[in-house]
């Protein structure tokens, strides 16, 4: 039932504070400040090395994920796309940890590269939103999303709710390896409690989102461009526009610009900045001006500081609440869903049943 919605898309967008918090209800105990798994008795201290496989908007969560990992838990992260993972020969040694990530838990890569990492011993852990699915049922430790049934083939909530298990998760990695001291275990805790209310923060600006629709909706070719946890957020904006608007979009790495796809820019191509104010703001807006500088049409999604120090450059900015670094990718992939489907909706495409595609790719 789609509700006030025209699209389950639409509607799934919107759900997104409620199913985060109802996710993360599973994995934090705000009053004690501490993050635990639903399963708290697997021992987490002697993994050595986390390899995360998954595919699509799934494997950007993890993308994301291998940032928490290293930087809270100071543990070595592999990662690959899972067709990729199946048909090489990854070094999987003991005490590793493999780590998949999937929406329907039935994608045949991804459950392939699972029961590979199964007979090669690894430890097999899974992010999954159907708890009754194959890749549920084979897992040592299951991390649910309580997304509930996400309908639309563009996947939104779930990958919102991927993103709060994992950080979640990273924490708990942390403390288990002694990385994270109760202070810091605290302050995560409490920045994730904080998701939900940012999350609808950035869905406010859904009205402003659908009048710049049509700026993007003429292109042909459309860049995003993100750094360090942003990054993954440009991949993910650029498979939700291609996916659901048949337009052709590339996400990259904002420092990578200059090593060949400049090259495409002039005043034709719009380029999506995903840009925070932090400690990466400065480069991400020197890459802006170089884009700039040759005519691209900008498109600044920042924060109220990020967009008065470099908001003059671009022909739109989407401003998105203050909130803690750890929680940006979530809030940030909201205007990155709305642009999608606005512009999806202003070329008149198949929103929630996009031509080629499928909800669960069955099929190696
Ligand atoms: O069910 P899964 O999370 O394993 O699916 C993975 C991809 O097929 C999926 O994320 C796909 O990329 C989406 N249609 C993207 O919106």
């Amino acid at each position: 039932d789609k509700g006030n919605h025209r699209h389950f898309m639409q509607k799934e967008i919107f759900e997104q504070p409620v199913v985060v918090a109802q996710t993360l209800q599973a994995y934090l105990k705000p009053l004690d400040g501490k993050v635990a798994l639903p399963i708290p008795e697997f021992d987490l201290a002697e993994v050595k090395r986390v390899t995360i496989v998954a595919c699509g908007t799934s494997y950007y969560a993890g993308l994301v994920a291998k940032y928490w990992f290293e930087k809270f838990a100071r543990v070595p992260v592999d990662i690959d796309v899972a067709s990729e993972f199946r048909y090489r020969e990854p070094v999987l040694e003991p005490g590793g940890l493999a780590l998949f990530i999937s929406q329907s838990g039935e994608t045949a890569d991804t459950l392939a590269a699972l029961r590979h990492c199964r007979a090669e011993g690894q430890k097999i852990a899974v992010v999954v939103n159907v708890p009754t699915s194959s890749m549920a049922r084979e897992a040592d430790l299951l991390l649910p999303t309580n997304a509930g049934p996400e309908i639309g083939v563009a996947s939104t909530k779930a990958f919102t709710c991927q993103l709060a298990v994992l950080a979640a998760f990273a924490a708990n990695l942390a403390r288990a390896k002694g990385k994270m001291t109760a202070e810091e275990e605290r302050g995560i805790v409490q920045h994730l409690a904080e998701a939900p209310a940012a999350l609808n923060a950035a869905l406010a600006h859904d009205e402003e989102i659908e009048k710049m629709a049509p700026l993007v909706a003429v292109a042909r070719d459309v860049l995003y461009l993100g750094r360090g946890p942003d990054y993954p957020m440009a991949l993910e904006g650029a498979l939700k526009l291609k996916e659901i608007s048949y337009i052709h979009a590339e996400g990259y790495a904002a420092g990578e610009m200059k090593h060949g796809p400049i090259a495409l820019i002039d005043d034709s191509v719009p380029v999506i900045v995903i840009a925070p104010s932090g400690p990466l703001f400065e480069k991400t807006v020197s890459n802006m001006q170089e884009v700039a500088a040759r005519g691209g049409r900008i498109v600044l999604i920042s924060d109220a500081v990020g967009i008065a120090k470099a908001g003059d450059g671009a022909v739109a900015t989407i401003e998105m609440p203050d909130c803690h670094p750890l929680i940006q990718p979530l809030v940030y992939a909201v205007p990155v869903q709305l642009l999608a489907y606005h512009v999806a909706v202003a070329k008149g495409t198949d929103v929630d049943q996009p031509r080629n595609l499928a909800k669960s790719v069955t099929v190696e």
